[in-house]
């Protein structure tokens, strides 16, 4: 009792209410509520168009402090500041360059998340040291409402523990932050089901950190020339990712991943003969496949990621697959490899990162 008032021992349970609430039905007293929590110092994890976010107050030092420990995340990994409205940049960042008012008129609210300088409003237990600040403004109603009764300025990280997948569903957020935080809302599915475009406005050149929904052609729509972090596509040993959260082994599911790339017969006759030998050693396989393919293969685990053709399909499933041959113990993982249009470019991303970047062309 007395630790728990003091919240000083590190594994003392916090009873977690979880409340349901989608966009077309905003209860207007629990989002007070909500963001009181947040207000007080508390947790809040919440739903977005991308993935399930862990809220606490982002002007809170302290309210970062406990994000990283609910999560288990390293604290040199800086969070994104959610907004809900333009007025709101002005307070956190030192100011805003062309190239930001141009990309929020036309991305914002949505998945995007820019860089800026960061103003001394924002502590720097948030930015992770950083004088650098991440901004977004989601544009899920129930993400927006909250943010706002909260006072305006949410930090919230992908609302999964460290080195798991980020959450999709609201069951994931349960799994991995029941006992740690004050509340979750379960808002059902997301609808992109993978992390925003990151987009540094620091550097000479807007510079992409992390591919998401919105593409480097989109971006390149509103600023001539966008770059990219050598890093996104390519193992490259030795260069340190520009987002500081990049660097981490992400995404790894429990099973030892690897990519196959080919045509489709080959990638099916390649990773069933690599099945039949692990399983000679008594290993438990599994397969992440799409839907032409799935029946074909003989892992003791097959999951589909939707139909080929569909990206943004396979984007939503992707993590809800990783975390389903996790619960399911395989210990040897192959997956197919995927196009790299569109938002096929962040789902290989995440794809190879949870690989290790271990992928075979056959
Ligand atoms: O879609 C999203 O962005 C979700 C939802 C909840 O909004 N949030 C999310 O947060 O993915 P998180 O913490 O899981 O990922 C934040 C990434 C990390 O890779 C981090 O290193 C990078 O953003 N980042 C944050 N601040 C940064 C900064 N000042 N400079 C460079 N990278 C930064
Ligand atoms: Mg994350």
């Amino acid at each position: 009792m007395v630790e728990q008032q003091f919240g000083i021992e590190k594994d003392t349970k916090v009873k977690t209410r979880l409340v349901r609430m989608d966009e077309q039905h905003i209860d207007a007293a629990l989002v007070k509520e909500a963001g009181d929590v947040i207000k007080a110092g508390g947790l809040v994890a919440f739903p977005t168009e991308t993935v399930y976010g862990l809220g606490g107050d982002a002007l809170n030092p302290l309210s970062s402090a406990k994000i990283y420990s609910a999560k288990g995340r390293p604290s040199d990994n800086p969070l994104i500041v959610h907004i809900a409205d333009m007025g709101a940049l002005d307070a956190i960042v030192r100011e805003i360059p062309d190239s930001a008012g141009k990309l929020a008129d036309k991305f914002w609210p949505g998945p995007l998340t820019m860089i800026l300088h960061k103003s001394e409003a924002v502590p720097y237990e948030t930015t992770g040291g950083l004088d650098t600040v991440a901004v977004r403004m989601p544009v899920h109603g129930v993400a927006r409402e909250l943010i706002r009764a909260a006072g305006g300025y949410v930090a919230a990280p992908s609302a999964n523990r460290s080195g798991r997948p980020s959450p999709t569903l609201a069951k994931y957020v349960i799994e991995d932050m029941d006992g740690r935080i004050e509340m979750i809302i379960d808002g059902g599915d997301v609808e992109i089901g993978l992390e925003s475009t990151i987009v540094d406005l620091t550097a000479e050149r807007p510079i992409i950190l992390r591919p998401g929904y919105i593409t480097r052609q989109m971006l390149e729509q509103v600023l001539s020339a966008v770059e990219e972090d050598s890093t996104i596509m390519r193992d490259d040993s030795g260069q340190a990712p520009k987002a500081p959260g990049m660097k981490y082994r992400h995404y790894a599911p429990k099973g030892d991943l690897t990519i196959v790339d080919g045509t489709a017969e080959c990638v099916v006759e390649y990773i069933n003969t690599r099945i039949a030998m692990h399983r000679n050693d008594n290993k438990r396989t599994g397969v992440i496949g799409t839907d032409a393919s799935v029946k074909e293969y003989r892992a003791d685990v097959c999951k589909s990621v939707g139909k080929r053709s569909d990206e943004e399909a396979i984007a939503k499933e992707l993590y809800r697959v990783l975390r389903e041959l996790d619960d399911e113990n395989v210990e040897i993982i192959y997956a197919e490899s995927f196009d790299t249009d569109g938002i096929g470019q962040a789902v290989m991303n995440r794809l190879l990162k949870a690989a290790g970047h271990k992928i075979i062309h056959v």
